[in-house]
C-alpha cells in the first residue's frame, strides 16, 4: 500500500520531463509556479500528491512512452484511493497540446490536460481538479474527463510567471523566444508550440540580470528557433524598436558576472551576419553551435521545407570557423524522410564529412499525424532506415572520438555541474560543450576550474584540475 510521506502542510509535486531543453526549462517553471502553492519536490510519483508529466511529442516512440507511464500512474493512483488518499495526475507538454481528447479518453485517470502555452494557469487548473476531486467523492456523477486547457492564450504566459528560482550548480537556462513558424514538413512544432513569439529584451536582461544573482555564470538562451529572435527592444536602446539574437547576446555580455553565454536551437536561415560575427567578437559565447541540417541532399531539404540548400549550411560552417577557428558545430539529422534514395543519403553522409560535427544527433524519420510528411506516399521501409541511421551514428561517433581525442593535452576551463559517477568525481562542461570527468571536490560544483584534458572517449573526456583551482573566468 502507498502512503503519503507529507509532513501533513506540504504536498508534494512530481514532475517527469520528456523531450528538450525547451522541456526541461517549462518543467522549473511549472515547479516555480506550484512552489507558493505549498508544493515541494518530490523524487518519485509514489511519494507525491501531484505528478506532471511534461511530454514530448516530436517522434511517436516519444508520444507512445506517455501512455504506458500513464497506465503505471493509474495503479499507483488507485492504490492511494484505497487507502483514502488521492493523486493528481496531469499531463503538460506537446502531447498534451496535440492529443488532450485523446489522453482523457484513453486515460480517465487523467485529472489535468494542460498545453505548453498555459501552464501559467496550473493554479486554477488545480483548484478546478480538486472542486471536481470532491464532488466525486460526494457521489456525484461528472460529465467528460478531467480538467483540459490547450487554448494559445492572447496574452503571453511569460507576463504571468514568477521570476525562476534558484540555479543549479552556476548554470542557468533563459527562455527567450518560443513557437515556431516554419512549418517543416515533418515537424510538429509549429502545431503545438504555436506561432514564433519574442520575449521582449528588457524582460530578458531583467531575467538575466536576477538568474547572475542569484549564482548563474552560464545562461543558455532557449527557443525553438532561437536565433529567429526579434523581440521588442528596451525603451532606452537606440537603432531599431526590435532587438536581434546578436544584439541581445552583446548586452548579455555586459551584465558583469555573466561568463558563459549559450543558445540553442538555431535555424541555417536564420544565421544572419551579426550572429555570426559575434562568434568571433563576444568572448563570453561559447564555441559552441548546435545548428540542426537535417539532410545533405538539396531535393531533400526542398521536401522538407527548410529553405536552404546544402551549399548554404556548407558556406555557413566556413565563415563561422572563419570568425571562430575552434567552433564545435553540432546538428540535427533526419534520415528515411519521404522519398529519400540512396543518393540523397549518399548527400547526407557527404555533408556529414565535409563539415566535420563534434557531436550530432540523428534520427529516424518518424511520421506524425496532421504534418505534410505524413501524407507523402513515398514513406521509406523501416529496414532502409535502420540501415541509414546505423551508417549515419558510425560516421558521426567516429567524428565525435576524433573531435575529443584532439583536446587530449590541452588545459581548458570546466564549468562543474554535478557529482560524477565514482565517488569523489566531479562532471563538467568544456567550452565546447564536452562532458569532462576530474577527481574533485563537490566545493567545484557551480565554479569554473581549469583542466588538463587526459582521455577521450566516445561521449565524454577525462581530466585532471590543474594547479590553480579557482572561479577563473
Ligand atoms: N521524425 C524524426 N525526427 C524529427 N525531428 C523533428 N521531427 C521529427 C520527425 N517527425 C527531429 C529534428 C529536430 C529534432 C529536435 O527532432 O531533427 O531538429
Ligand atoms: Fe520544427 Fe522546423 Fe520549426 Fe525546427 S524550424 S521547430 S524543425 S518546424
Amino acid at each position: 500500500m502507498t502512503t503519503l510521506p507529507t509532513d501533513g502542510k506540504r504536498k508534494r509535486v512530481f514532475i517527469r520531463t520528456y523531450g528538450c531543453q525547451m522541456n526541461v526549462y517549462d518543467s522549473d517553471r511549472m515547479a516555480d509556479v506550484l512552489r507558493p502553492l505549498g508544493y515541494a519536490l518530490s523524487e518519485s510519483p509514489e511519494q507525491a500528491d501531484l505528478v506532471v508529466l511534461n511530454t514530448c511529442h516530436i517522434r511517436e516512440k516519444a508520444s507512445e512512452k506517455v501512455y504506458s507511464e500513464l497506465g503505471r500512474l493509474r495503479d499507483v493512483k488507485a492504490e492511494r484511493r484505497n487507502a483514502g488518499a488521492d493523486l493528481t495526475i496531469a499531463v503538460a507538454g506537446c502531447v498534451a497540446q496535440a492529443e488532450g481528447a485523446e489522453i482523457a479518453r484513453r486515460q480517465p485517470a487523467v485529472d489535468i490536460v494542460v498545453g505548453p502555452q498555459a501552464y501559467h494557469r496550473l493554479p486554477q487548473l488545480l483548484a478546478e481538479a480538486e472542486r471536481r476531486a470532491a464532488l466525486r467523492r460526494a457521489g456525484k456523477r461528472l460529465p467528460g474527463a478531467g480538467v483540459l486547457d490547450t487554448e494559445f492564450p492572447a496574452e503571453s504566459k511569460f507576463d504571468h510567471l514568477p521570476a525562476p528560482a534558484g540555479v543549479r550548480a552556476g548554470s542557468a537556462f533563459l527562455s527567450i523566444q518560443e513557437g515556431c513558424d516554419k512549418f517543416c514538413t515533418f515537424c510538429v512544432v509549429p502545431y503545438t508550440r504555436g506561432a514564433e513569439y519574442s520575449r521582449p529584451a528588457e524582460a530578458i536582461l531583467r531575467e538575466a540580470r536576477g538568474l547572475v544573482e542569484a549564482g548563474a555564470i552560464e545562461l543558455t538562451l532557449l527557443g525553438q528557433n532561437v536565433n529567429a529572435y526579434h523581440g521588442e527592444a528596451p525603451v532606452c536602446s537606440i537603432g531599431g524598436s526590435t532587438w536581434s539574437l546578436a544584439r541581445l547576446i552583446r548586452a548579455l555580455a555586459e551584465i558583469e558576472g555573466v561568463v558563459r553565454l549559450r543558445y540553442t536551437t538555431s535555424h541555417p536561415r536564420d544565421m544572419d551576419d551579426d550572429l555570426i560575427a559575434a562568434h568571433g567578437e563576444v568572448p563570453q559565447l561559447m564555441p559552441y553551435l548546435h545548428l540542426p541540417v537535417q539532410s545533405g541532399s538539396d531535393r531533400i531539404l526542398e521536401a522538407m521545407n527548410r529553405g536552404h540548400g546544402r551549399d548554404l549550411f556548407r558556406s555557413l560552417a566556413d565563415r563561422l570557423r572563419e570568425r571562430r577557428s575552434d567552433l564545435a558545430l553540432s546538428s540535427d539529422l533526419i534520415v528515411g524522410f519521404p522519398g529519400e534514395s540512396d543518393a540523397d543519403f549518399d548527400d547526407t553522409m557527404r555533408l556529414v564529412e565535409e563539415v566535420g560535427f563534434a557531436s550530432a544527433f540523428s534520427f529516424k524519420y518518424s511520421r506524425r499525424p496532421g504534418t505534410p510528411g505524413a501524407a507523402l506516399a513515398d514513406q521509406v521501409p523501416e529496414a532502409v532506415k535502420t540501415a541509414r541511421l546505423s551508417a549515419l551514428q558510425a560516421l558521426l561517433a567516429d567524428q565525435q572520438l576524433r573531435f575529443n581525442t584532439a583536446k587530449v593535452g590541452a588545459v581548458v576551463p570546466v564549468l562543474f555541474a554535478e557529482a560524477g559517477r565514482k565517488p569523489g568525481q566531479v562532471l563538467g562542461k568544456s567550452p565546447w560543450l564536452q562532458s569532462v570527468h576530474v577527481a574533485g571536490p563537490a566545493s567545484l560544483l557551480g565554479r569554473i576550474a581549469e583542466v588538463e584534458l587526459t582521455a577521450a572517449y566516445a561521449v565524454s573526456l577525462a581530466g585532471r584540475l590543474s594547479s590553480s583551482v579557482g572561479a577563473a573566468a
